[in-house]
């Protein structure tokens, strides 16, 4: 069980990407508190909405900005704008979509891997460089990337995804060295299963879920440590040792042989809302 860490609700101006997602959602929840900012991106006017009430009833003040991260340039100017009205100390990019190949194709589409790279790296790194260009000027800040255990594999299914978390990955640790001399941390976040529609879309089992609150909790409390890396739930941490020691052979065979589908791919994943937050 996590347990409440008073420091991690201290924070007073943060901005979250995908919000209006089940990750996202309940962070936004989590953080909401009086006399803190939260500004809120996504791109489902219902559920941005929804949320922001809800943290708004709990006394946050909230703003909201819709906004499609396949557009880079845009999503910097926004960052610029928002960085101006509201100061914001920590930024957690969480915005993310994921793509499995399905049987009957040869390979992703090509289409799909390219707003996957734009949604799941070119844009995040770039708000992420964005703040802490921001943040070395005010001489402190936090910001989180949220990426996946995915990361840690070569997934045949699901190479574009993979690659694209373990960019993410790398871009962190290598960010993290360049901006803690200015006292900018960069986290890392890469969880293993969570309750959200994302996860709800695949067609396998999946071990170890955890709920969305549950999720924000280790991520909130690994931002205010200012930890490297959090890779949770703890198995995950445990498979990524086991793997690093098999056979490159006896590896690429059990990826190879993985039987991972997924549900019907659109491009809006929140029909349905996650109960569990
Ligand atoms: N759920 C899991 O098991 C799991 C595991 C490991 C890592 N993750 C990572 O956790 C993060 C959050 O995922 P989640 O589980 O909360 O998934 P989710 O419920 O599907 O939420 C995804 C969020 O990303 C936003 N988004 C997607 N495409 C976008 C675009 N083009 N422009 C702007 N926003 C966009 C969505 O916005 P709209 O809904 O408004 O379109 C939504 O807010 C992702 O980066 C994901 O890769 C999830």
């Amino acid at each position: 069980m996590i347990t409440e860490i008073s420091h991690t609700r201290v924070l007073r101006s943060i901005l979250i990407t995908g919000a209006s997602g089940g990750i996202g959602m309940a962070l936004a929840a989590y953080y909401a508190t009086p006399g803190c900012t939260l500004i809120l991106w996504g791109r489902n006017p219902e559920r941005l909405a929804e949320i922001a009430t809800r943290c708004r009833a709990c006394g946050a003040h909230v703003v909201t900005r819709e906004l499609d991260l396949q557009n880079g340039q845009e999503a910097l100017a926004a960052y610029a704008d928002d960085d101006k009205a509201y100061t914001p100390d920590t930024v957690i990019l969480g915005a993310g979509i994921a793509d499995i190949q399905g049987t009957e194709n040869l390979t992703e589409d090509p289409h799909k891997v390219f707003q996957l790279a734009l949604v799941n790296y070119a844009t995040p790194i770039s708000l992420a460089t964005a703040a802490a260009q921001a943040m070395v000027n005010r001489k402190g800040g936090r910001i989180a990337l949220i990426g996946s255990v995915a990361g840690f594999y070569e997934l045949p299914f699901a190479a574009s995804y993979s690659s694209s978390k373990a960019g993410l990955a790398f871009f962190a640790k290598a960010a993290r060295l360049a901006w803690q001399r200015y006292g900018v941390s960069v986290t890392l976040i890469a969880p293993g299963f969570v309750d959200t529609a994302m996860s709800q879309r695949l067609e396998c089992p999946r071990p170890f879920l955890l709920s969305p609150r549950y999720a924000a909790k280790v991520i909130a409390r690994a931002i205010a440590q200012r930890q490297a890396e959090c890779v949770f739930p703890w198995p995950f941490k445990v498979l990524n040792v086991l793997v690093c020691l098999l056979p490159k052979a006896v590896r690429e065979y059990i990826l190879l042989h993985l039987a991972v589908g997924q549900k019907e791919w659109k491009n809006e994943p929140h029909k349905e809302q996650d109960k569990s937050l």
